[in-house]
């Protein structure tokens, strides 16, 4: 009987740590959605840039390994924060910080790393 009441108060730990946890707010971005929600729309899919609009703004192709090798993760954050001037808005006031942080992976993706 004791021991099965220590069991149910550790497992309430474990789960209340678990929902608590820093990680876990850090893993409910979804990366993807929000790819597909704010940067499809002149990225791609695929990340091409393929769009009408990202054709006629001229956006870079994320598949390109010298897109690739040419840019840093810093500097992923920085366009994603600032953009381009009539090219990229801003997603300084659209997307937390933790956002933009989890779309880098999504862009390196493309490149296949
Ligand atoms: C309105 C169209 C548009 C949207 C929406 C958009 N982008 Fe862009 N993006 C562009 C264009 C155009 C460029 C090329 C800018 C340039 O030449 O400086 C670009 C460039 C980039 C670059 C590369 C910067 C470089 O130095 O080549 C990254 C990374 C990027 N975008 C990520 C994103 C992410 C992530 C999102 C979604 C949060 C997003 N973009 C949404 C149009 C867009």
């Amino acid at each position: 009987m004791i021991t099965s009441r220590i069991l149910i108060i550790i497992i309430i730990q474990v789960a209340l740590g678990y929902f608590i946890s820093p990680k876990t707010i850090a893993a409910e971005i979804d990366a993807q959605l929000l790819f597909k929600k704010h940067c499809v729309i002149c990225h791609g899919e695929d990340g091409k840039g393929k769009t009408d609009l990202g054709e006629g703004l001229e956006a870079r192709d994320f598949t390109d390994k010298k897109f690739q090798d040419s840019i840093t993760d810093e500097k992923i954050l920085e366009q994603i924060a600032n953009g381009t001037p009539e090219k990229m808005f801003t997603f300084r006031d659209k997307l937390t910080p933790e956002e933009r942080e989890a779309l880098v992976p999504v862009v390196r993706a493309f490149g296949g790393r």
